[in-house]
C-alpha cells in the first residue's frame, strides 16, 4: 500500500478525533495531524490512536499538536493537501444550527487565518455549522479559490435518507439510492424524484405521505440526535462522510457526491454556498453537476439558494 501526503483536523472533538481516525484508517496518507486548542487533548488522543495501528493494521501516522490562541503550533499543518476544519460549538437541544452562528464565526476566523498562513495550497472541507454560512466565511478568510473551500453536508445527508429508506423498507443501505440538496438546514432538499431501490423510483414503493414523513425526519436527522445525547451531537455518519470527501481529494478520484459547493450559473444560481453535487479531485471541486430535477424540487433548491445568500451576505459582518 502506497500511502503519502499530509491531511490535518482541526479540532479534536468527538467529530474531529473520528475523522481524524477515520483517515488514518483508510491508510493512504503518510500523516494525519490532529489539533486542537485543549493542551494535551490531541497529543493524548494521537498517542491512543497511534497505538491502535498494529491491531487495526495501518501504518499512517497520528500527530497531535495543541494550538494556541496567537496561532502557536499551526506549523504542524504545514504543507497538508486537505485541511478539514471541524473545530466550533455543536448544539444543545432545542437549538437551530442558525444559532450558533455568531460563536462559531469567531472561531472559524482565527482557525482560517491559520490554514491560510500554514498550509496556503490547502483544500479546505469545513463541517462547522450552520455549515453554509461557516463553508462562506471559511473561503472568505482564507482568500482561497472557492473551489478550494467546500463544506460537509449533502453526504450526510444523503446517508440519512438512505438509512430511513432501507429501514422503512426492510432492504440493504447498499440497494439504495437516495439524494439531498440545498441548505444543511431547514431549507434542505430531498431530491425524492432520484431515488430508488434496485433501481425502482422509490415513488412507486412508498405512498407520497411515506416518503414525506421520510423526508422530514431527514431534515431533522442532526436535530433527533442531538435531542438524545443532550451533549453534543452527531459525529459517525458526519465523520464518514468528511473522510470520504478527503479521500476523493487525495486519489484525485472525480467522484461525483453531494456537498456545499459556490454555484457559479449552474441551475441558473450564482454567487454561494450551496447543496449541489460535485465532481471531487486534487484541485477540490472540478465541477457542479446539474441533477435533473422536478419543477417543485428546483423550487425548493432556489428557496434554498435564496436563504443561504442572504445569509452569506452577512458573514463577512461576523
Ligand atoms: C448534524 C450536524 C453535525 O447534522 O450538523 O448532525
Amino acid at each position: 500500500m502506497s500511502r503519502s501526503g499530509k491531511v490535518s483536523v482541526i479540532g479534536a472533538g468527538f467529530y474531529g478525533s473520528t475523522t481524524a481516525l477515520r483517515l488514518a484508517e483508510y491508510d493512504i496518507f503518510e500523516t494525519v495531524v490532529l489539533t486542537d486548542v485543549i493542551e494535551g487533548k490531541p497529543e493524548g488522543l494521537a498517542i491512543d490512536m497511534n497505538q491502535s495501528r498494529w491491531i487495526e493494521g495501518f501504518e499512517t501516522n497520528l500527530v497531535g499538536q495543541s494550538t494556541g490562541p496567537n496561532g502557536e503550533g499551526y506549523e504542524a499543518i504545514a504543507g497538508s493537501e486537505i485541511v478539514i476544519i471541524t473545530a466550533g460549538l455543536p448544539r444543545k437541544p432545542g437549538m437551530s444550527r442558525m444559532d450558533l452562528i455568531e460563536t462559531n464565526a469567531k472561531i472559524m476566523r482565527s482557525v482560517a487565518e491559520n490554514i491560510a498562513k500554514c498550509a496556503p495550497g490547502a483544500v479546505v472541507i469545513n463541517v462547522a455549522n450552520p455549515l453554509d454560512e461557516m463553508t462562506a466565511l471559511a473561503q472568505l478568510v482564507t482568500g482561497f479559490p472557492y473551489q478550494r473551500v467546500i463544506g460537509q453536508a449533502g453526504m450526510l445527508d444523503t446517508a440519512r435518507f438512505t438509512n430511513f429508506v432501507a429501514e422503512k423498507l426492510g432492504v440493504p443501505v447498499s440497494s439504495v439510492k437516495t439524494l439531498t440538496l440545498g441548505s444543511h438546514g431547514d431549507t434542505m432538499v430531498p431530491v425524492a424524484s432520484v431515488c430508488s431501490v434496485d433501481g425502482k423510483p422509490l415513488t412507486e414503493l412508498l405512498s407520497a405521505d411515506e416518503v414525506d414523513d421520510l423526508v422530514t425526519r431527514t431534515r431533522n436527522g442532526g436535530a433527533e440526535i442531538v435531542a438524545l445525547l443532550k451533549t453534543g451531537s452527531a459525529y459517525y455518519a458526519p465523520s464518514a462522510a468528511a473522510a470520504r470527501m478527503a479521500r476523493a481529494v487525495h486519489e484525485d478520484s472525480g467522484v461525483v457526491m453531494p456537498v456545499c459547493a459556490w454555484v457559479d450559473g449552474e441551475y441558473g444560481l450564482s454567487g454561494a454556498y450551496l447543496g449541489v453535487e460535485a465532481e471531487l479531485g486534487r484541485e477540490g471541486i472540478r465541477r457542479v453537476v446539474e441533477t435533473p430535477l422536478t419543477d417543485s424540487e428546483k423550487a425548493l433548491l432556489i428557496e434554498a439558494y435564496e436563504a443561504v445568500k442572504a445569509k452569506q451576505a452577512d458573514v463577512k459582518d461576523l
